[in-house]
């Protein structure tokens, strides 16, 4: 049909005609007949207005309901016989191609209307290529990076079938103890705004339907990170401003940047369930910030309305869940048990469940998904092979890392070192250093392995040295094949140290690879403490205590009480969790193949009581610079361990010259800000740029500082760079409690450039009215 009318266009007497075939053909046959998506919203709109005249209510209810791999209980049926009869939009968890394949062929051609399957999973950071976890990557301060990154992860879901990811996740996090922090960019609004868009542009293309990539699902809509005290799932209380100035930044650039679908999160957001809650997901997501797409329910998250104690049984929790605008139900199949009868009765009416419908064939329409249902699965195995993706994911790792100290210049280590001694619970493992969300089975290579490369000829012995694992098991734990590992009895863990203690004594220099399991962080994997697992502490003091040289690397998804080891240990690396080739790119840093140039996302504490800690809070009445009562702790410091921003190199750079080009500009105005930034050592390196302001008055405090710009920039040994930023309304606007809008007031401003949150070259500039 596209070739007939391609011949009849060439003539331009009746082009008209080709028109008129065209939107007839979409009118009487939509979901077969068209060889090109759809592309203007007129055309989107057409397409799914008249898919919809056609759908039966079980079909509708179909659309909005995200099945399961396996049916839930002993009597339900089977997911393909659901997805036969359209009772199902979209299948969660599946990443057999295989079932896929099966499952859309089943919908393309078995069922009647032929409506395309969402297929959706958490491709996370890489499918079976695996780079950095999130809050790794957004160490990067590499936009371009991360983009690349998920672009690379999204090509190997849609050549295996999936074509949909449940990321990114760009939840800020304030405290260390939430294991999800690991999932996200970290703490601030201005770096997670950045970073979110990149991902989505990663996931999705400049637009939706970009071939190769598949669509993606902000989340965990919103203010999911301040859970209460650091317990995941728990209460969040965000007053609006708060929840407009931080929280929601990062969700606007994704929407910004044409995020197809937004997760709704699990948590009561001031007393009301974020999915239930129709403030949030209506007045604030579609009408403030513009979000056209749909939105999904977390897990099971319409199921959970009733264990909130909001809904009163599933029938009202399908009620509310619909209403409130949550468009999708992930896997508790509430909306398929229940909305018959909503509408039936008359409580929902039907114009409700076909705007949910409507949203979602519209995501599936721009997604040419009706042209493109399948994988690729003759691509398959090529793609997720792919040596440049490996190779990628190693660069990625390599400007993930975060140099946290290095007294007299510990690290790089000679290559000529003739003795090693690896010593640390998982410095073996090829798995932990992928992290906790990998898709697909692949190789990944351990700490171990990857300095046993870098120094083929060096004596290297390996000791754990003991052991840690999660007090609390995870669900699952205990399940066929999921068993975990008990933790090592307290005698054999003495006896690891000694083993620990003779090795380092036998060696000429020591790599310590402490941390965290990967099932400690991430979801449900909450700490009440952020100090070293298990028995890491005194094996690091005994290590330390032999005199021997020790660096130090870390293993871990959040900030840890490392208080002691900074101060006793010369050379610290925070690797976090680097992926496929974590082990390769420490070796790469450690032996100065490759010049550290991260930062930190988020502040460092020093102790966990001090959680949570940030570096943009407000200004209090007796700040901690001024003498008398302040706002310290009475019995610690209040000054973190490495504040945010925070990163060193193997050489340093000095800055200098920060010009602004306006000392006064109006509330509409935009002035322009630079700084020189010099390599001052003798290797090449990368530094992030980073740009804050405060303003001094106002409608309301605001606070000591604000990230407003970054820029990582490599710079060769001896060379200057000039760095140039904008400050205009974007950056100098915030949501007033008193006005309740965004507003630009006319104050002072303080501006400050440097390589991180503490930056000391200062400047000013006054806005007027
Ligand atoms: C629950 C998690 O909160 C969410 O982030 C994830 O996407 C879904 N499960 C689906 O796996």
């Amino acid at each position: 049909m596209y070739k007939v009318i391609q011949d009849l266009t060439e003539s331009r007497s009746l082009a008209c005609t080709a028109l008129f075939v065209l939107f007839f053909v979409i009118l009487l046959n939509p979901a077969t007949a068209v060889a090109q998506p759809a592309s203007t919203d007129a055309q989107v709109t057409a397409r799914v207005d008249a898919l919809l005249q056609q759908m039966t209510l079980e079909e509708k209810i179909g659309q909005i309901t995200q099945i399961g791999p396996d049916p839930i209980g002993p009597n339900a049926p089977k997911p393909e016989d659901l997805i036969r009869k359209g009772g199902a939009g979209s299948v969660l968890w599946t990443i057999d191609s295989a079932r896929i394949q099966k499952m859309q062929e089943i919908a393309m051609k078995e069922s009647r209307l032929k409506i395309p399957l969402l297929f959706g999973y958490d491709v996370i950071h890489g499918y079976k290529n695996v780079f950095p976890v999130p809050l790794a990557m957004a160490s990067s301060w590499d936009p371009g990076m991360v983009e690349r990154a998920q672009a690379m992860a999204a090509y190997e879901a849609s050549v295996s079938g999936i074509n949909w990811t449940f990321g990114p996740m760009v939840d800020i996090a304030r405290d260390a103890r939430w294991g999800r922090i690991v999932e996200g960019a970290g703490e601030d609004p201005y770096l997670g705004a950045a970073i979110a868009r990149a991902q989505v542009l990663g996931f999705q293309g400049p637009r939706l339907g970009t071939p190769g990539r598949i669509v993606g699902s902000v989340k965990h809509f919103a203010g999911y990170g301040a859970a209460d005290g650091g317990r995941d799932y728990d209460s969040v209380y965000i007053p609006e401003e708060l929840f407009r100035n931080v929280y929601l930044r990062p969700f606007q650039a994704a929407i910004d940047a044409g995020v197809g679908t937004v997760m709704s999160a699990y948590m009561d957001l001031n007393d009301v369930p974020a999915s239930g809650n129709q403030w949030l997901l209506q007045d604030v997501l579609r009408r403030d910030m513009g979000f056209r797409g749909f939105v999904i329910s977390d897990a099971w998250a319409v199921a959970s309305l009733k264990v909130h104690g909001y809904a009163r049984d599933p029938e009202d929790a399908a009620y509310r869940g619909l209403t409130a605008g949550v468009s999708m139900d992930m896997g508790s199949e509430t909306y398929l048990n229940n909305v018959a009868k909503l509408i039936e009765s008359g409580r929902v009416p039907v114009s409700v469940l076909d705007q949910a419908v409507r949203e979602i064939l519209a995501i599936k329409v721009r997604l040419g998904l009706f042209e493109h249902p399948y994988g690729d699965p003759a691509a398959k195995e090529k793609v997720l092979n792919d040596p440049a993706h490996r190779a990628a994911t190693r660069t990625a790792a390599q400007r993930s890392m975060v140099l946290l100290r290095n007294e007299n210049n510990a690290l790089p280590l000679r290559k000529t070192i003739a003795r090693l001694a690896v010593i640390g619970p998982i410095a073996d493992s090829a798995e932990e250093i992928k992290g906790s969300w990998t898709v697909e089975e692949g190789p990944g290579v351990s700490v171990l392995e990857g300095i046993r490369s870098k120094l083929p000829s060096a004596k290297i012995e390996f000791v754990r040295g003991g052991d840690m694992q999660r007090l609390v098991p995870m669900p699952w734990d205990g399940a066929a094949g999921r068993k975990a590992a008990p933790l090592m009895p307290e005698a054999e863990m003495a006896k690891e140290v000694e083993k620990a203690v003779k090795a380092a004594k036998g060696s000429d220099t020591v790599v310590l690879v402490l941390g965290e399991r990967a099932n400690m962080s991430g979801e449900a994997a909450s700490r009440v403490s952020l100090v070293l697992p298990g028995n890491q502490e005194r094996l690091l003091e005994a290590v330390v205590a032999t005199g021997k040289p020790v660096v130090l690397v870390l293993l871990n998804g959040r900030p840890l009480d490392i208080t002691w080891a900074a101060e006793h240990v010369p050379a610290i690396l925070e690797a976090w969790y680097p992926g496929s080739e974590g082990g390769n790119a420490i070796a790469d840093i450690l032996f100065g193949d490759v010049n550290p140039g991260g930062k930190l996302p988020v502040t460092w504490p020093r102790a966990t009581g001090q959680e949570p800690a940030y570096y943009n809070h407000n200004r209090t009445q007796a700040p901690e610079d001024e003498p008398g009562f302040t706002s310290r702790f009475g019995d610690f410091p209040t000054a973190p361990l490495y504040p945010f921003g925070y990163g060193l190199s193997y050489t340093t750079f000095a800055y200098s010259n920060l010009r602004l080009d306006q000392k006064s500009i109006p509330t509409s105005g935009a002035l322009h800000v630079s700084v020189d930034v010099e390599n001052k050592g003798a290797v090449a390196g990368d530094e992030v740029v980073q740009l804050y302001i405060h303003q001094r008055a106002g409608s309301a405090s605001r606070p000591v500082r604000e990230l407003k710009g970054f820029e990582r920039v490599s710079l060769a040994a001896g060379e200057k760079k000039t760095v140039h930023f904008s400050l205009g309304q974007e950056e100098l606007k915030f949501w007033s409690p008193q006005s309740r809008a965004w507003v630009v007031e006319p104050e002072e401003f303080d501006v400050w450039a440097g390589g991180d949150s503490k930056a000391i070259l200062h400047s000013e500039f006054r806005v007027t009215q």
